[in-house]
């Protein structure tokens, strides 16, 4: 399903991430944390359209929150809109991340990285609606690109690591992650490829344990395989957009 979105909002929150609020009636066919949108870039010459996670649904006012990092001509087009134009989405696409067997008092870890760390905030705003405890582990390179500290506070507790030390823990999510004792019912994760890479082996074991992936994608309905990634027995392949872009941990080659 696509539908033209209106842009409420547009926000600079680092020095090339930004923050888009979309408004339309397709807002509320949105529910599932984790799952993404597609969106078609407003130059005629870019015919990829771009897909970007979820951050924030909001049902009461129709709006959805996306976060994207200026990275190329497609993004930069994208964050260049103004509010009152309008933007051509399709979605919402994928599987999210399972969240209906926690229970209240259930404790999830939830580990992000750099630009991949929005689709962690609406999941974690629906597991603190059901009463999960949420402890949140946040990835940058330094303390400039750190966002949404704020946000996910209102969830459960968030620790910060920066590749400089320039603001909380010194070193990587695994740094923080290697200190933590408590058990989880659930891990969410989600960031650049070795932040994936790292929580796929380190809780391979876990039942629940779910990481979410970044892929290119031309169709994002999985009729191109162009997102194509290889399940661990080495036989069958899932596409990322279709079959994810969540996956359960030790279930593809990564
Ligand atoms: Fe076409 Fe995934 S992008 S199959």
């Amino acid at each position: 399903m696509n539908q033209k979105l209106t842009i409420v909002s547009n926000k600079k929150l680092t020095n090339n991430v930004y923050e888009l609020v979309l408004k339309g009636d397709l807002v509320n066919i949105m529910h599932v944390p984790g799952q993404f949108i597609h969106i078609q870039v407003p130059r005629p010459d870019l015919i990829l359209r771009r897909p970007i996670s979820l951050a924030k649904i909001d049902h009461h006012n129709s709006t959805c929150t996306v976060v994207l990092r200026a990275s190329g001509q497609g993004t930069q087009s994208i964050v260049d809109t103004k509010v009152g134009d309008s933007l051509n989405v399709m979605g919402p696409l994928g599987n999210g991340f399972p969240i209906d067997f926690l229970v209240n008092d259930n404790r999830a870890l939830l580990i992000g990285g750099g630009i991949g760390i929005p689709p962690l905030l609406e999941c974690a705003k629906q597991l603190y609606e059901k009463g999960v405890k949420c402890t949140i582990v946040l990835g940058f390179i330094n303390h400039s690109a750190v966002f949404y500290e704020t946000e996910f506070k209102q969830y459960g507790e968030v620790m910060i690591a920066t590749d400089d030390g320039s603001y909380q823990i010194k070193g990587n999510v695994k740094t923080v992650i290697d200190q933590l004792d408590q058990t989880f019912n659930a891990i969410y994760a989600c960031g650049p490829t070795g932040l994936t890479r790292m929580v796929n082996e380190y809780f391979k074991d876990h039942p629940n344990a779910y990481i979410s992936l970044e892929e290119r994608m031309a169709c994002g309905i999985g009729a191109c395989a162009g997102c194509t990634v290889t399940h661990v027995n080495k036989r069958s392949n899932y596409k990322v957009c279709s079959d994810g872009p969540v996956f359960k941990t030790n279930e593809v080659i990564i």
